[in-house]
Formats: C-alpha cells, structure tokens, sequence
C-alpha cells in the first residue's frame, strides 16, 4: 500500500519558498502525522530532507534524489529512482488470514475468534493459539509491504499516479504558498472526514481518500 501523507490549504499549498506557513500551529497536526508515520517505510523529496535534522525514529528514512554522488545524514538512505523504488515494493502478501491458517494449525473458528474486532483486548502474555493469531495479524497489518510517501511538492508529482491513498489536513484559507499537492478529486474517493479543529486561530480536519477502482 502506498499512502502519501500532507497537510493542504484550500489551494492545495503545501509550502511557500521558506518551509510550511503553519509550521508549530496546529500541534493536533503534528500528533497525528507522528502517530502515523510509527510504521513503515518513509519515503521523502530531497527537498523535504533538508529541512531535517534527523530522521523519523523507528522506521526506514529513504531520500529521493538523482543526485548520485550525494552523501546523506546519518539515519537516511538515498533512493535514485522513486518511481522503480515504489514499483519493486512487495506486491499483495499473503493476507494474515491466509497466513495463520495455512500454518498455525488454528481451526478456522479459531481464526474468526482470533480476527474479530469484538474480541478482547490482549494481555501482555499471549498464551492460547488465537491469541498469538491475533499479535500475527496486527503486526502484518502495519508492516508488509507498506510505503508512506510524504513528500514534497516535486515527490508527490512525479509518483502521483502510484498512490493508493491519501491522509490530508485540510487547512480552510489561502496561505499564500508557491508549492502544491496535486490535484485528487477525480481520481480518489474520500472515505473519511473529520470533525474541524482550531488551534492557533487555523481551523482544519482529517480526511483520508482511496483511489477510484
Ligand atoms: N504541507 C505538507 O504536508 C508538506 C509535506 C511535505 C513537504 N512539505 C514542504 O515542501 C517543501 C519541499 O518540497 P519540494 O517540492 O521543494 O521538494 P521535494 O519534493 O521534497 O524534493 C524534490 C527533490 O526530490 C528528488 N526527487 C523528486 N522526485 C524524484 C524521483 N521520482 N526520483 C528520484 N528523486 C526524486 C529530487 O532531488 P534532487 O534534486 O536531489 O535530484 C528533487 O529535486 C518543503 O518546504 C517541505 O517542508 C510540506
């Protein structure tokens, strides 16, 4: 799954000339976009990496750029062809369903105990089968074959056609920015909105949007 992530203005602005206008408002923002980018891997424009000072932790930190000759920050890792990078990603693994009972030896009503969102919360000893089924499952879930593409404004244009979804801050009003996320509404559904939030007089929401079939 490829998701690319950024917050947007009514323009769709991501950025001006000197970094992100709202940069240190919106705190909710913030969170989310960390809570977020916890698992898997982070793609970034070289544009991007320069405004960093170190990279996300916990997670793989890969740089487009063609630049081949160019030597990173510790903690990065260059990529000289987004684009073939996105293409080689693993392709549909295994669904954890398929995963657990082609080899865990679970009965199938094992699995649908294991996999329902009813179930109980799990402790921090996973004895029974379902319940390791269920650790399986979650840690599958956040990390196969997953990609978050977080930009800039050069990134997202030249991989644009390869996003599966779209995790956006809508920001209400114009900030006057010079760089911009490309244009969606066409191509993508939106599957999620949420309620408006202001901080720092900027009032904005969370929308998450899939690619049309
Ligand atoms: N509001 C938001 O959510 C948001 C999100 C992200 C970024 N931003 C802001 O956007 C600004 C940066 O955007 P930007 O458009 O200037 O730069 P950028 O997209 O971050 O980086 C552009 C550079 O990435 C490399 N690149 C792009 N596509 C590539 C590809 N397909 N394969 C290999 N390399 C590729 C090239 O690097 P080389 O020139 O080295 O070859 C290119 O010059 C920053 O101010 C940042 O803070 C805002």
């Amino acid at each position: 799954m490829i998701r690319f992530i950024a917050a947007i203005d009514d323009k769709r602005g991501i950025a001006n000339d000197h970094g992100i206008p709202w940069q240190g408002k919106i705190p909710s923002d913030v969170r989310y976009y960390r809570d977020k980018l916890r698992t898997a891997t982070i793609l970034m424009g070289y544009g991007l990496y320069q405004e960093l000072t170190k990279p996300y932790p916990g997670v793989s930190n890969y740089v487009a750029t063609y630049e081949q000759n160019e030597v990173l920050k510790s903690g990065f890792e260059p990529v000289y062809d987004a684009r073939r990078f996105l293409l080689d990603l693993p392709k549909a693994p295994p669904t954890p369903d398929q995963l657990i009972s082609a080899d865990s030896g679970l009965s199938s009503l094992d699995v649908a105990k294991a996999t329902s969102p009813s179930v109980k919360p799990l402790s921090a000893r996973a004895d029974l089968p379902w319940e390791r089924a269920i650790l399986r499952k979650s840690s599958l879930e956040n990390t196969q074959g997953d990609v978050w593409n977080i930009g800039g404004a050069v990134l997202f244009a030249s991989t644009f056609d390869m996003a599966d979804e779209l995790y956006l801050t809508r920001l209400q009003g114009d900030f006057g920015c010079t760089k911009f996320f490309p244009e969606f509404e066409d191509k993508f559904e939106r599957t999620s909105s949420g309620e408006p939030i202001t901080e720092n007089d900027i009032t904005f929401h969370f929308e998450v949007w899939k690619r049309k079939k």
